[in-house]
């Protein structure tokens, strides 16, 4: 396969794609294999979500993931993708506390190899975001549904359905994306909230929106990668379109491979070095010494 790798998405590249004809696509990633997978499908922004948290750690939210984590987990990433945006989530209580305590946690993102942070919240957070801004630290604001404030919510439900100036409210949401804005966001994910609502705000912001769960009017989407290959078997919500069968075809891999080690038919000839002739495989495997 021929590689023609594209030259490499930055904060300036995606907001020059407000509006354009061309969507920001986002998917999310927590390690370097999957990362660079993901970067030579050619999509602009490579997410080290918190929802590490559900994917990788198995937690039922967010809330336990804390910067280590994060850190760890966009090293990883970081080393695999060559042309996508890396983007790192900013875990629960890790800018919540201060404007400082967000400084110095963006900073450790920003030295693992994320090339920007996201935060959850809108007029609160406006300061916070302005201070990352002004240290050069690139900010994807997150509004509507925002899973670290699942006690808030009652749970991770659609937010946005009634007008009013209280948390999770329509009126509310556009206050917070607007805020972001002013506070210097590069981009505004919108979560779970109706497709006129994400439109409204789509339409309002000079800088790119990135929906999920918000329709198609946003100016991007972004979804978690193991549910659109169809790899967390257990969640199928509306939003999530199942672009594979991963989990389908994980388990009937692994069968096959219980199957055959029990019965003796791996490994074959093939899959065996002997003292005769070791025979190199195609050489690209760097793991492996023969
Ligand atoms: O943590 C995450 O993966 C996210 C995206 C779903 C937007 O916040």
């Amino acid at each position: 396969m021929k590689n023609q790798l594209p030259v490499r998405v930055t904060v300036p590249s995606i907001i020059s794609q407000k509006g354009s004809s061309k969507k920001v696509s986002a998917l999310t990633a927590y390690d370097y294999t999957m990362a660079r997978l993901i970067d030579a499908s050619g999509v602009d922004i490579v997410l080290v979500g918190d929802s590490l948290g559900c994917i990788v750690q198995g937690h039922n939210t967010t809330l336990p993931v804390n910067l280590e984590h994060v850190m760890y987990h966009t090293e990883c990433v970081a080393r695999g993708v060559t042309r996508a945006l890396v983007v790192a989530d900013m875990p629960f209580m890790s800018y919540q506390v201060s404007i400082e305590q967000a400084i110095e946690s963006a900073g450790k993102l920003i030295k693992v190899g994320a090339a920007a942070v996201k935060l959850e919240g809108g007029t609160h957070m406006a300061e916070t975001v302005s201070r990352l801004v002004e240290i050069d630290i690139p900010v994807m604001g997150h509004v509507g549904l925002t899973p670290q404030s699942f006690h808030r919510m009652g749970g991770n439900k659609v937010q946005g359905k009634k007008s009013g100036m209280t948390p999770g409210c329509r009126d509310k949401i556009i206050q917070d994306a607007v805020a972001l804005e002013k506070a210097g966001a590069f981009c505004v994910v919108i979560e779970s909230v109706p497709k006129e609502l994400a439109t409204e705000i789509t339409k309002l912001l000079a800088i790119p929106t990135i929906g999920i769960g918000a329709g198609v009017g946003c100016d991007g989407q972004v979804l978690v990668t193991q549910d659109m290959l169809g790899m967390v078997e257990n969640f199928s919500p509306r939003f999530v379109k199942r672009y594979a069968e991963l989990g389908l075809a994980t388990r009937e891999a692994l069968r096959l491979y219980v199957e055959e080690v029990q019965g003796s038919s791996f490994p074959t000839e093939e899959n065996s070095f002997s003292e005769i002739s070791i025979k190199p495989t195609n050489g690209v495997d760097k793991r492996i010494n023969h």
